[in-house]
């Protein structure tokens, strides 16, 4: 047990889903059979699901309720009126087009404001929002701050832009080839790590300044909010949807993944404030996503949006509560010796797995092979954020190295408890102590896009990998 701060659950259950533990040797056939990757295993042979938060939460009462007088009709459905009507109060942009999930508002917005030859700069790239950027045939450029690649460093908003790199590319391109640049808030893959409003006023202003859009991916933006009311000076006990409709307010645009804040398990939107591109979006959305007025999802589910995005915001412990979650979990795995990015994000905890594994090279996928191991000593499922997630370079196909080499435990919302949690503190423990058995893997089957979701991997063998004497100590050790 730790006493690091829990705040209480701000709810009660009243509904549960039963799980169960499998055997080490049924998870050591089924992680087998899934080709050494987490998103192939079945869900029944999970006991603690971390793998993502994206439409895994659990809905409140009022969501269900909401779900039964959801209006069906295919044009005009007063459904979509409510979520346009929770996405205007919540966010205030002035149009919204709904989408099935986030990166159907991508794919949108790239075919309506990118064209060949376009360079889309952003805080770090997002798996599905840069390849819809690549196929709409722009290319992603990284403006990061430095300490977003350095899992040790403690700046308290690694998610910032790097004003000087913008600049940089500002006078070296033609800046009508830069149609807008992304602002991911928190930013996923550098560790749920935020943006400061402050960063974001000085890009609104460079950008504004220079006719460049800026658009929010707020698929958590929510929580991005809770950390400027944490860690920035002058926006202590502001409430966060304040801080929300500031940071939404500097920017003029979002695409939104709503299976995250949102506590739905399906949804997305775009939202806009320019008419003309609107006008676009709504016409494209009509071609791959679903009439205007239901983009994909069922009436049902966008009122359990609308009522999940009013709930998010309605009180702070929402937020508060999930947050603090998440760094009990960070904080049990700091005392236990894993070595974690620093410092704690917002929706997930982020395992370095290069200094986890640090007999395994990149090129033997060390983030790969740890979330197998985590999952093969406990049940937990993670996701590899490294290497693999990065993918190749669309034109020379040479892999993206990227410096941060994860395993993402991500905490779907309202659904685990405090117990669940020290579970897996102790279960990656065990993974810690037999680190030095932990083999790297080579790719079976790859994938051309978004390789993680579906590639397969078998292990390197022990003779090829050496080490062979450390992992005999190691075991000596535990033994
Ligand atoms: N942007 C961010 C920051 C995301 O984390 C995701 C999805 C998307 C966009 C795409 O949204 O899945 O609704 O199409 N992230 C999930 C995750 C898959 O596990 O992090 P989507």
């Amino acid at each position: 047990m730790s006493t690091h701060e829990l705040l209480p659950e701000p709810y009660k259950i009243k509904v549960i889903e039963p799980i169960q533990a499998i055997s080490r040797a049924q998870r050591q056939a089924a992680i087998d059979a899934a080709g050494y990757n987490t998103f192939l295993l079945r869900s029944d042979d999970v006991y603690i699901d971390l793998l993502t938060d994206s439409g895994t939460n659990a809905m409140s009462d009022s969501q269900w309720a909401w779900m039964m007088v959801g209006d069906e009709a295919y044009a005009g459905s007063r459904s979509f009126e409510h979520l346009r009507d929770a996405v205007q109060q919540v966010y205030g942009y002035r149009y919204v087009v709904p989408t099935h999930q986030g990166r159907g508002a991508e794919h949108i917005l790239s075919k309506c404001l990118i064209r060949p030859g376009c360079v889309v700069p952003g805080n770090m790239y997002f798996t599905t929002t840069r390849l819809h950027q690549e196929l709409a045939g722009g290319t992603f450029v990284d403006v990061i701050i430095d300490e977003a690649h350095d899992p040790d460093s403690q700046h308290p908003f690694k998610g910032n832009v790097d004003l000087e790199k913008l600049e940089k590319l500002t006078l070296e391109m033609d800046i009508s080839k830069i149609p807008y640049i992304t602002i991911g808030a928190p930013v996923n893959m550098a560790g749920g790590q935020p943006v400061s409003l402050e960063n974001l006023r000085q890009v609104s202003e460079f950008c504004r300044a220079r006719g460049i859009r800026v658009v929010l991916d707020a698929a958590r933006a929510i929580e991005n909010a809770r950390l400027i009311q944490e860690r920035e000076a002058d926006q202590a006990g502001r409430p966060v949807k304040d801080i929300l409709r500031d940071m939404c307010s500097l920017t003029d645009a979002c695409t939104m993944s709503a299976k995250k804040d949102a506590f739905a398990n399906i949804g997305g939107f775009l939202a806009v404030n320019d008419e003309g591109l609107f006008e676009e979006a709504k016409n494209l959305c009509a071609v791959y996503e679903g009439l205007h007025t239901y983009g994909g999802l069922a009436g049902r589910d966008m009122e359990a949006l609308a009522q999940g995005l009013r709930e998010a915001v309605e009180r702070d412990e929402w937020v508060a509560h999930r947050i603090s979650q998440v760094r009990y979990l960070w904080e049990n795995l700091k005392e236990r010796g894993i070595p974690l990015v620093h410092p704690c994000g917002g929706h997930a905890v982020f395992v370095d797995a290069r200094r986890f594994l640090t007999h395994v090279p990149q090129s033997h996928y060390p983030a790969q092979s740890l979330s197998a191991a985590i999952y093969l000593d406990s049940g937990v499922r993670g996701m590899e954020r490294g290497i693999v997630s990065a993918g190749r370079d669309p034109e020379t196909r040479q892999e993206h190295e990227p410096e941060l080499e994860l395993v993402r435990l991500a905490l779907p919302r309202r659904v685990y408890t405090q117990s669940h949690l020290d579970f897996v503190a102790d279960g990656l423990r065990k993974t810690w102590l037999r680190r030095d058995e932990i083999p790297g893997l080579k790719f079976v089957f790859e994938p051309r896009y978004l390789r993680f979701f579906q590639a397969r991997f078998a292990p390197i063998a022990a003779k090829a990998r050496g080490g062979k004497r450390e992992a005999a100590l190691a075991r000596g050790k535990q033994g």
